[in-house]
Order: C-alpha cells, then sequence, then structure tokens
C-alpha cells in the first residue's frame, strides 16, 4: 500500500511540525508525491535563475544499502524508502547556462545570461565556483524539507556521509557538491520537540 498526501499543510505548520525523524513506516514512496515534492523543491530561488541543484533519488535497496555505509551505517538511510541525495552541478549549471534565462528574455536574455556567468565565474576555479553552486543548492534543500512536510511527509538532512563514497557509487562526476543526504518517507516516531535559540539570542535589529 502506498501512501497519498490529503490536503497540504500551511507553511506556517509544515514549519512548527517539521522534525528530524528517523524510523520510518514500512511503505514505499507514492510516486506522485514525490514528483511533486521535487518540483516544489524546484521553485526555490537562486541567484541569476542559476538553479545549480540536482537530485538523486535512490529507492533500489541495494543501492541503499551502499549509500548507508557510505554515511557511517546511520540507520535512517535503511528504514526510509528513499533517500533524496540533494547536490549542485555547477559544472553542468555553466554548460547550460542558456536553459536558465526567462523564455520572457528571447534571444538577448540567453546571451545576457552567458555573457553574465562567464563575467562571473570565467576566472574562478571548479573548487572556487563549486562553492556557490552550493550556496545556491542548499535553498532547495530547505524548500525539499518543507514541501515533504508540507505533504504530509517526514525527512531528516544528513551531512554525515563520505562525499567521495557517495559520488562513486552514484557515478557522480568529481566536481559536484552535496548539500545533503534525506531520508524521506512517513515517520514512525515523533522526533525531539524543537529546542532553538530566542530570537533576541539570534537577531540584531537596527
Ligand atoms: C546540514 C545538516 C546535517 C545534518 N546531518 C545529520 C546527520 O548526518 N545525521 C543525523 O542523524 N542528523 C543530522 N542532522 C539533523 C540535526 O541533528 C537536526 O536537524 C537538529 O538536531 C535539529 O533537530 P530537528 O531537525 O528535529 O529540528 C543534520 C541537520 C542538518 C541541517
Amino acid at each position: 500500500m502506498t501512501a497519498t498526501a490529503t490536503r497540504p499543510l500551511t507553511v506556517t505548520d509544515a514549519i512548527e511540525t517539521r522534525h528530524s525523524i528517523r524510523k520510518f513506516v514500512q511503505q514505499p514512496m507514492n510516486a506522485d508525491d514525490l514528483r511533486e515534492i521535487l518540483r516544489l523543491a524546484s521553485l526555490a530561488p537562486s541567484a541569476w535563475n542559476a538553479q545549480t541543484w540536482r537530485f538523486a533519488v535512490v529507492q533500489n535497496p541495494e543501492v541503499k544499502e551502499q549509500l548507508q555505509a557510505a554515511a557511517y551505517g546511520q540507520p535512517q538511510i535503511g528504514s526510509a524508502p528513499a533517500v533524496i541525495v540533494v547536490y549542485s552541478d555547477m559544472e553542468d549549471t555553466l554548460d547550460t547556462v542558456e536553459d536558465t534565462a526567462h523564455p520572457g528574455m528571447g534571444e538577448e536574455g540567453r546571451a545576457g545570461q552567458r555573457k553574465t556567468f562567464n563575467g562571473a565565474f570565467g576566472g574562478q576555479d571548479v573548487a572556487q565556483r563549486g562553492q556557490w553552486g552550493l550556496s545556491q543548492a542548499n535553498i532547495a534543500f530547505g524548500f525539499l524539507m518543507l514541501a515533504a512536510r508540507g505533504l504530509g511527509y517526514d525527512t531528516v538532512p544528513m551531512l554525515g556521509f563520505q562525499p567521495d563514497k557517495v559520488r562513486e557509487l552514484l557515478k557522480l562526476p568529481e566536481h559536484v557538491q552535496f548539500a545533503g543526504l534525506l531520508p524521506i518517507g512517513k515517520r514512525a516516531e515523533d522526533g525531539f520537540p524543537h529546542h532553538r535559540h530566542d530570537v533576541e539570542r539570534v537577531t540584531t535589529f537596527y
């Protein structure tokens, strides 16, 4: 049996009820919901609309097992029906940069987009511009967690893994950078209550 989203949560409810969940109900992800969550995450903003993020969805149990091994055996990977690997590919972004120019801007916009990116990143090395690409992908990573929660799913963001092993497993080029792994499914536990600094501790009003 698969799960289907009922009514989407409000943004406020999605934020309030998102907790890191490390034990999931053992049922496959609904394919339509998964696709919709990825579509919503793709609506994240990015500088110059670069959209550097890329997603690899792992559902195959054998691949998931190897992913878990690359993540120091963290069991939430094996527990989740799917794991979304979120990474940035700045080199692909640069190679196909015209695709990110808004169609309303026409040929002039496409040429302008190329010029902008060549000017900004032409003088940088792969690692340096890769870092910039990752800062954009991190925005989509945040959107992804809330989109999932909004449709009734749960996640746990993860950076505890060996990037080289994940690159090798998923046959990703060396230059890609990871925003994180995101096990996703329906919660089989409640997670911890929020424990956060209060607003005064982290904010200065001018
Ligand atoms: C970038 C990032 C990396 C994280 N890596 C891991 C991880 O490798 N393993 C894990 O169990 N939790 C990981 N977490 C989850 C945090 O421990 C969790 O978000 C934090 O304690 C706050 O709890 P909450 O998500 O339930 O609000 C990570 C969270 C973030 C944002």
